[in-house]
């Protein structure tokens, strides 16, 4: 799927970085919104474990006091109760936590694949399936880090580090100033190395999404692949992609290796430097053996806090960077502003909510197109087209290669909208409905047969009102398809299909797609090259089957003779407009373009000839 951050123009890279941060934070705030409750548990868990540990240090300094005294074994069995309620609190919140980052997960990934199913068609026409893929799995995985990566251990760190600073600060000033010292030392590396990791998560998320896309590209059109001997160039380009996603994920890493012992050394300076300073003043009795004892434990005690702090802001940048990724998709256009008029309509008609089935009217709709124009970016692949087709009956689209056939069915089915003109249905604007109730009146035959993986019957009952397609008469429409016999001679409607339907051959495929819109109780039926893969007996089959189907309005898209001939009425396209409207018999008199298409597809009065013959197989 193309996203914004795809080739980034560098003139405008600032802004767009700036446009990224601000959509992360509106992103983060909203999760954290959503979650308040349970979140604000594990937070108010994460303070009172952490106030309670707090009390750890003064115990000890108060067992060491009066070693000799009998309150000393009490002293040790409160600091043992304490160290158990701390350690609860922590049990509780890591499973809060860990259950809210698991629910933000499944809810992210609920939200992208109910986004992907709502995208505008254009936006599919670039899709990068496998990086919308990668987002689903990999990056939403690494969202979990936005709640399990310690966010909300931050205020009871930040306390631990507070409370444990003044105490040293009461405790003993001068050895104070050394933590204290350390810690904004390791503080300015942490930021500085924070900075890098959130400009290089971002690029390593983006080149895993363009290895999925690449890799799922590939492997999806592995016969050409092979036919064409290009897995060893197939190999080489992904390697190059593995290594870009590894380079960049070794900088991270890299920034990373170089940050902890960083802060380690710092860090492990400050306990020499207080063990030295604290001993020379122990020594001098400036300061009791127990004041260094309980300072070097809070010593200890800032280490821990302030190393977690600076775990969860590195973790919160790469969760950070994939959060972005999901959130691009958010962004993209979706069909909910394309039934905006259907529902800025006042009184919306029942026919937008309750649409007639074939079932329920004697006769399917007619559609008129109204000098429609439709442009795929700047060029423009439909100049004003007019017609109409219906009320019933069989209206066949002909024109050669581009003209506009497909392009006219994805409008009529609302995939996309005319840049002007209108298209009605029963004289309603199509562009006043909501694309679903569009959809709903009707039958969809593309041009690629599309077959889902399941079986023949999943296949056949696709947006039936119920799961069970009438039996007899299923039997009847695969039998007149020349169907019958194979789907018979395997597991009957419970013949797998395979995946895209791999298991059929084209023209099983194309037979099944046709009785899949026969079956419908939809009153339009729009075919884009039906007939195409099939050969004449099974092409004569399939348009004898469809001259059958009782009132509905088909438009037939067809380059082939026997269909175009079999239409009541032809609308001849060329370049985007309509050039002719009339019966085949007409169009072959007076069209030239019409005759031509026709003299140029193999032996057409054979065809004909073939169509009327008596059909033994069915
Ligand atoms: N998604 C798209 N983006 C850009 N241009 C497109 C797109 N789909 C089609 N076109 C262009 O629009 C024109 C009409 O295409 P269309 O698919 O409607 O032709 P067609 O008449 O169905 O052709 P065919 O008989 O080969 O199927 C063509 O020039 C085609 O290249
Ligand atoms: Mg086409």
């Amino acid at each position: 799927m193309e996203v914004p951050d795809a080739d980034l123009d560098p003139q405008d890279e600032a802004t767009f970085r700036l446009g990224q941060h601000a959509l992360v934070r509106h992103h983060l705030a909203s999760i954290f919104r959503s979650r308040r409750g349970p979140l604000t548990l594990a937070l108010a868990l994460g303070v009172a474990g952490s106030a309670v540990s707090l009390a750890q240090p003064y115990l000890l300094k108060r067992i060491l006091d009066s070693l000799h005294e009998p309150e000393a074994l009490r002293l040790v069995l409160v600091l043992a109760g304490v160290a158990l309620v701390a350690a609860c609190f922590d049990a509780i919140q890591q499973f809060v936590v860990s259950r809210e980052a698991e629910r933000l997960v499944a809810d992210l990934r609920l939200s992208l694949v109910q986004k992907s199913v709502r995208l505008r068609m254009p936006a599919y026409s670039d899709a990068r399936i496998g990086d919308l893929v990668t987002r689903l799995t990999t990056d939403a995985s690494m969202v979990r880090g936005v709640l399990a990566g310690g966010v909300l251990d931050v205020p009871g760190n930040a306390l631990v580090l507070v409370g444990a600073l003044t105490m040293m600060v009461v405790l003993d000033p001068v050895l104070s100033l050394i933590v204290l010292l350390g810690t904004v030392v390791a503080l300015v590396s942490a930021t500085l190395a924070s900075r890098q990791i959130r400009s290089q998560a971002i690029v390593v998320q983006q080149s895993v999404g363009t290895l999925g896309a690449e890799y799922e590209r590939s492997v999806s059109g592995i016969q050409t692949v092979r036919a064409w001997g290009q897995e060893q160039q197939l190999v080489a380009r992904m390697s190059a992609l593995i290594g870009d996603a590894r380079k960049r994920g070794t900088r991270i890493a890299g920034v990373e290796s170089v940050l902890w012992p960083v802060t380690g050394l710092v860090m492990h300076g400050c306990i020499i430097a207080v063990v030295a300073v604290g001993g020379s003043r122990v020594e001098l009795g400036e300061i009791s053996v127990s004041d260094l004892a309980a300072f070097m434990l809070l010593t200890f005690m800032v280490i821990a806090p302030f190393n977690q702090l600076v775990g969860t802001v590195l973790e919160l940048q790469v969760a950070g960077a994939a959060l972005l990724r999901l959130a691009q998709i958010e962004r993209l256009p979706d069909e909910s502003d394309l039934d905006s008029r259907s529902t800025r309509n006042a009184s919306p008609r029942e026919s937008i909510t309750h649409p007639p089935r074939a079932s329920d009217r004697a006769v399917g709709p007619r559609l008129v197109l109204g000098s429609v124009d439709f442009t795929y970016g700047d060029q423009l692949a439909l100049d004003g087209i007019s017609f109409d087709a219906g009320p019933g009956g069989v209206t066949a689209l002909v024109g050669p290669s581009g003209s506009g056939k497909s392009t006219i069915l994805a409008l009529l089915m609302r995939f996309v909208d005319p840049s002007r003109g209108r298209i009605t249905m029963d004289g309603e604007d199509i562009a006043d409905l909501d694309p679903a109730a569009v959809r709903s009146q009707i039958a969809f035959v593309g041009q690629n047969a599309e077959i889902l993986a399941g079986t023949v019957r999943q296949n056949l009952t696709l947006g039936q009102r119920t799961d069970s397609v009438e039996r007899e008469r299923t039997w009847e429409v695969l039998t007149r398809l020349g169907l019958g016999a194979r789907l018979r001679s395997a597991n009957g409607l419970d013949t797998a299909v395979g995946e895209h339907g791999l298991q059929l051959s084209g023209g099983e495929k194309q037979r099944l797609v046709v009785a899949r819109a026969l079956l419908s109780d939809r009153p339009v039926v729009l075919l884009d090259e039906p007939t195409s893969g099939v050969d004449a007996t099974n092409e004569a089959e399939i348009l004898s089957a469809l001259a059958e189907v009782p009132g509905k309005t088909c438009i037939l898209v067809t380059h082939r003779p026997m269909a175009m001939s079999s239409a009541e009425k032809i609308v001849l396209i060329d370049a985007g407009r309509v050039v002719s409207v009339g019966t085949h018999e007409e169009l072959l008199r007076s069209d030239d373009l019409y005759a031509r298409l026709n003299e140029r597809s193999s032996g057409p009065r054979e065809l004909a000839r073939r169509m009327d013959a008596p059909r033994s197989s069915l």
